[in-house]
């Protein structure tokens, strides 16, 4: 089995483009497919810290990068961050990045309807990163959406930019919020079109010959399959699919290629923004998890909600996401707790449940059922063997493999490339 495709098995930030970065020593190419500059993901490498949002993380090891249809891309983001990833000394032209020329652009104008909709929503807001995805993928499905093709036909642009503002400008003057004009909107479009159009293609194709000449393929999820928007904890989702499935759809690419589907969960859980978070700690632990692990969101810097493993959360996400075996990242962090929690099931209005129902009112009202464990004594940062472990560490890592029924094939022990135990080669099924 050539390829691999990594996603998210909790809400975000457990790691994947860490995971990715060092996968990527084993494959050829690497490909976002949904998504977009709401993603952050971090790589350490040395004394290099590379924060990426839109680039596929395969490019700090000069793999070929690709962005596939799925993504939503915002142009300025996209050129600012090449411009800081070149400043580190990466190399980010044409010929290591290709971008779907069917892809959908986030304007100006999909940022300011985002925000003004969660000022609106003031107590009920989703939390979301304000970077206009929600907006750009409506867009998308209402069949009004500006793609990377369309930079290199003017005439196109002028007529979906009328049908655009007519839409959102009545939306955002109905928000209170400043209006959009068209010729600004058309000049910026065109100004895109020669920095955007050198890196478009149609990517399925090449995609399609890389799979023939039995080239690796590592597909790169981002968000998480609680943050996906039909099996996530809905309306507290991003607006994509981050199910394993969307890697074809959002690159045009052979479903059954698709290889290995790994995926990430933290030893403990996190969570940025609004919604439900059943095992969240609201005490000095998740205080402390919260400094340990560094959680604060790498987009918008927003402190992380910290909580227990939640294994019904990981469990449910592994049969609905299609994953076959979890990274499980940041152990390092659980170093010295005297006892750990796991999250089993839920009782809500005290029945028990093995699983997050669908329903909003159900979800907000699951109270989790733990199981608890020692922790251990010494350390387990920057183990690169199992049997640098301590033997509880081991045990914890065990009992989660049972519970989630997915067996964990890699453990991270430190934010370092390196800090990895690889117990089964993914890029070997
Ligand atoms: P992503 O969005 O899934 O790529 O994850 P983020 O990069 O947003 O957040 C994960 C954070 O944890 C980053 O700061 C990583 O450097 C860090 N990290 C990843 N793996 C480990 C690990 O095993 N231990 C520790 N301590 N930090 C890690
Ligand atoms: P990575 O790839 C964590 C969350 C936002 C918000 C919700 C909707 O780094 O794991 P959006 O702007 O997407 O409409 O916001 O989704 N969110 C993430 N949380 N990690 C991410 O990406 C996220 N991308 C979006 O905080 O709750
Ligand atoms: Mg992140």
């Amino acid at each position: 089995m050539a390829n691999v495709t990594v996603i998210g098995a909790q809400w975000g930030d457990e790691g994947k483009g860490k995971v990715v970065d060092w996968l990527a020593s084993r494959a050829d190419v690497v490909v976002r497919f949904q998504g977009g500059h709401n993603a952050g993901h971090t790589l350490v490498v040395g004394n290099q810290t590379y924060k990426l949002s839109l680039l596929p993380s395969g490019l700090v090891r000069g793999k070929l990068g690709i962005i596939g249809n799925g993504v939503v891309v915002d142009p300025d983001a996209l050129l600012a961050e090449i411009a800081r990833v070149r400043a580190q000394g990466l190399t980010v032209t044409p010929e290591t990045l290709r971008l779907a020329e069917n892809a959908i652009l986030i304007l100006p104008l999909h940022a300011a309807i985002d925000r003004a909709r969660e000022a609106a929503r003031g107590e009920k807001k989703i939390g979301t990163t304000g970077r206009g995805i929600g907006p750009a993928y409506e867009d998308k499905v209402a069949r009004r959406a500006i793609r990377v093709c369309d930079l290199a036909e003017p005439e196109t642009l002028s007529e979906k930019l009328d049908e655009l503002l007519l839409h959102h400008n009545t939306l955002l003057a109905g928000l209170g919020a400043a209006t959009f004009d068209k010729q600004v909107l058309l000049d910026q479009l065109l100004a895109w079109a020669p920095q955007i159009l050198p890196y478009a293609e149609p990517v399925w194709e090449r995609l399609d010959e890389a799979r023939r000449t039995g080239k690796r393929i590592l597909f790169e999820g981002a968000q998480a399959v609680m943050l996906d928007v039909d099996h996530g904890t809905y309306p507290y989702v991003t607006s994509s699919n981050t199910v394993a499935a969307t890697a074809a759809s959002g690159s045009g690419f052979a479903p059954s290629a698709l290889g290995f589907v790994l995926g990430i969960a933290k030893a403990y859980c996190t969570r940025v923004g609004s919604g439900p978070f059943p095992s969240e700690l609201h005490d000095a632990t998740g205080r402390l998890l919260g400094e340990r692990g560094f959680e604060f969101g790498t987009v918008t810097g927003r402190p992380r909600r910290c909580g227990w493993f939640d294994a019904a959360l990981v469990r449910q996400a592994i049969k609905v996401g299609g994953i076959q075996g979890i990274v499980m990242t940041k152990i390092d962090v659980l170093d010295g707790l005297p006892e750990l929690k796991i999250c089993t099931g839920y009782t809500i209005d005290g029945v028990y449940t093995p699983r997050l129902p669908a329903a909003m009112r159900a979800q907000a009202a699951a109270v989790p059922v733990y199981e608890t464990m020692p922790g251990w004594t010494g350390t387990t940062r920057g183990a690169r063997s199992y049997a640098e472990l301590p033997a509880d560490a081991v045990k914890y890592v065990r009992r989660i493999e049972e519970l989630i029924e997915a067996p964990v094939t890699i453990l991270t022990t430190g934010p370092e490339r390196d800090d990895t135990i690889m117990m089964r080669d993914p890029f070997e099924g």
